[in-house]
């Protein structure tokens, strides 16, 4: 299935932390009226013998109590204080949730959530899928991908294209109104040269749209005779001011050279499912003039050398923003305050994330604070710039290939897909020759209880009963899935090493042990022959008696708090640590418990559909395609 935006719209449900949080926040306000702290003090409990959460303000609480009258004598008071509020609060606003507190060690309460409250939520999870968390949502635009025309898609776009689809999705899934904005730089001196050159090489444009295919081949020729011949480079300078002045002959073969550049991108896009609106840097022109006077009538703009700049009050950065060139022309920095004036002003955006590597941060609070100072800001309006390190190679640097040039993206999906293609096959081929195929997830050592994996087992990953086609599907899916996890799983502030080996291992935590577990419980299921929907509409009880079944229904049942996680911080590397926690959990689920021809069969069935829906939910918000067998 391709990775998808949900047809149905489920309810959303409050996230277990949060009703633990209510419940806390309500027991201090009874038990300490007179205290307020900030944030809040519950975390996970660290081991399954502590319960599920705990509760650490009461030693915030004595700290602040401490010499007024009513001090209490130690933490553990103020803890069974706490406690005891809690389970009063616990029992006002959702009874049945907790079912122990204990106080521990100098003031913590650990906290127990009743096994039937986590086993409703997980059989909920199992019938209609996986809920949203209620978040109060708002209208988002996400400037997300943002290539350059002409220019080839790099790798370091990959992952803005990445990251942002992946927040966009969580924000559609959370329900937010979201905005998908491809800011395609595709205005600007460049298109002087480029004009210049495709009236050289093609004078008959005009009538014979020439075929550009290798665009970035377009450029390098270009920017050769720009270097080389000064009659040319006037002739590419007399296109720039004929082109923003609207001169038909240079606005038809700048249109051309940016339909060829949306060809190549859109192939890109199609080939990672990506859905992107594409509003481009020319778009933002028109308003330019305007919203520079704005800015120069609220003071904040300034001469220097013959620019137009501004240095905001509160910036930390010694440099500027150049509003308009000495030349008189507009430039990138324009071109980002217009296209912030319009997201906020005319949009209506309340919150604004750009995507943009990390390399142009003070760019963006420059930008931040010049919005804010000029009053374009309401009250709660965010400006966000999420942003990334880059792909390096093993040597550390930048990615580049062999021969130093950058990698283009789509070379690279071929090879990850190659990769997969030719592993496939070489299955294939000894599995024919009459060799074991010993499935991955067998070799990692996740055997199943049910004896499904490997030399005899009727369950053999890698595919040596595909038929060419689904071979094909199946090597495209893992290997962009693969590239897609890759990139997500690490915090997108740092940089990291790409590594086809790594990124394509059966191993650990990747997007081909992920999709092979999936298919591995889709297996199972199928294997066990019940009729699931079946199931399904008797509300068949999960009950959840065994310590790895227990492990699952509580991964199950923090889904909706993993979500807000993600959109607090936009950070989707949060939602692949979990993805992965799930699955291993999954795993040790299935190698302890067998599932099959057992008198829990029905309520393992089940907890395996809660942990597919579960990991399909993940795999969607992160735009990998899953399959049902591999
Ligand atoms: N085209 C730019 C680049 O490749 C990224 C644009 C990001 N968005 C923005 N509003 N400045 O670096």
């Amino acid at each position: 299935a391709a990775p998808s935006a949900d047809a149905a719209k489920l309810e959303p449900q409050r996230s277990l932390m949060k009703q633990v949080v209510e419940v806390c926040a309500r027991a201090q306000q009874t038990a300490f009226a007179h205290v307020t702290l900030s944030g809040h003090f519950v975390t996970e409990a660290t081991k399954p013998e502590f319960g599920q959460y705990q509760n650490n303000a009461a030693l915030s609480l004595f700290g602040r109590l401490k010499g007024t009258p009513s001090a209490p004598s130690s933490p553990r008071a103020v803890a069974l204080a706490l406690a005891d509020a809690m389970r009063a609060a616990a029992d006002e606003l959702c009874a049945g949730l907790i079912d122990k507190l204990e106080v521990a060690g100098a003031g913590f309460i650990n906290i127990w959530i009743a096994r039937t409250w986590i086993e409703a939520r997980v059989l909920d999870a199992a019938i209609v899928g996986m809920r949203p968390p209620a978040v109060v949502a708002c209208r988002a635009l996400v400037d997300f991908s943002s290539p350059n025309v002409a220019k080839e898609m790099h790798v370091g776009h990959l992952r803005s294209t990445i990251i942002g689809d992946t927040i966009c999705r969580v924000l559609e899934f959370t329900g937010h109104e979201t905005m998908r904005v491809n800011h395609v730089g595709d205005w600007g001196t460049q298109f002087g040269m480029l004009i210049a050159h495709m009236r050289r090489e093609h004078p008959d444009f005009l009538s014979a749209p020439p075929p550009i295919s290798d665009l970035q081949q377009f450029y390098k020729a270009a920017k050769v005779r720009f270097d080389e011949d000064a009659s040319f480079k006037a002739e590419a300078h007399k296109n720039v001011v004929a082109l923003q002045a609207g001169d038909p002959d240079c606005h038809k073969a700048w249109t051309l050279i940016c339909e060829a550049s949306r060809e190549e991108f859109s192939k890109v896009y199609r080939r990672l499912g990506i859905e992107l609106d594409e509003v481009g840097e020319s778009f933002y022109n028109p308003f330019i003039p305007a919203v520079v006077s704005t800015l120069e009538r609220y003071g904040q703009v300034v001469t220097e050398g013959g620019a137009k700049v501004i240095f905001p009050p509160q910036s930390k950065h010694a440099i500027p923003l150049i509003v308009v060139k000495s030349d008189g022309g507009f430039n990138y920095d324009s071109t980002d305050l217009a296209a912030v004036w319009y997201r906020l002003c005319e949009l209506k955006a309340e919150w604004v994330i750009y995507v943009v590597d990390a390399g142009q941060g003070s760019h963006f609070d420059l930008v931040f604070d010049a919005a804010a100072n000029a009053g374009w800001t309401a009250e709660g309006t965010r400006l966000q710039h999420v942003q990334f390190g880059l792909v390096c190679g093993e040597d550390g640097k930048r990615f580049r290939t062999r021969s130093g040039e950058v990698v283009r993206l789509v070379d690279l999906l071929d090879e990850a897909k190659a990769r997969m293609l030719a592993t496939f096959k070489e299955r294939q081929a000894a599995a024919q020759s009459g060799g074991a195929v010993v499935s991955d997830l067998a070799a990692a050592g996740a055997a199943s209880a049910d004896g499904d994996e490997g030399e005899g087992g009727s369950f053999a990953f890698g595919a040596p009963h595909m038929a060419d086609e689904e071979m094909e599907r199946a090597a495209e899916a893992l290997g962009y899935a693969a590239v897609k996890y890759m990139d997500l799983k690490s915090n997108r502030t740092s940089n990291y090493i790409f590594n086809y080996e790594r990124m394509l291992a059966t191993n650990g935590n990747t997007a081909v042990y992920l999709l092979y577990a999936h298919a591995r419980l889709c297996s199972i299921i199928d294997k066990s022959g019940a009729d699931m929907a079946a199931l399904k509409a008797a509300r068949t009880p999960i009950v959840l008696e065994h310590p790895a079944e227990q492990a699952v229904g509580l991964a199950v049942a923090q889904f909706a708090e993993k979500v807000e996680d993600v959109l607090r911080e936009l950070q989707p590397h949060v939602l692949c640590e979990y993805l992965y926690d799930t699955c291993v959990k999954l795993n040790v689920f299935v190698r302890e418990c067998r599932v099959i021809n057992v008198p829990e069969t029905p309520s393992r069935l089940m907890l395996c559909a809660a942990g597919i829906a579960t990991m399909r939910k993940c795999f969607d918000l992160l735009g990998m395609a899953w399959l049902e067998r591999i």
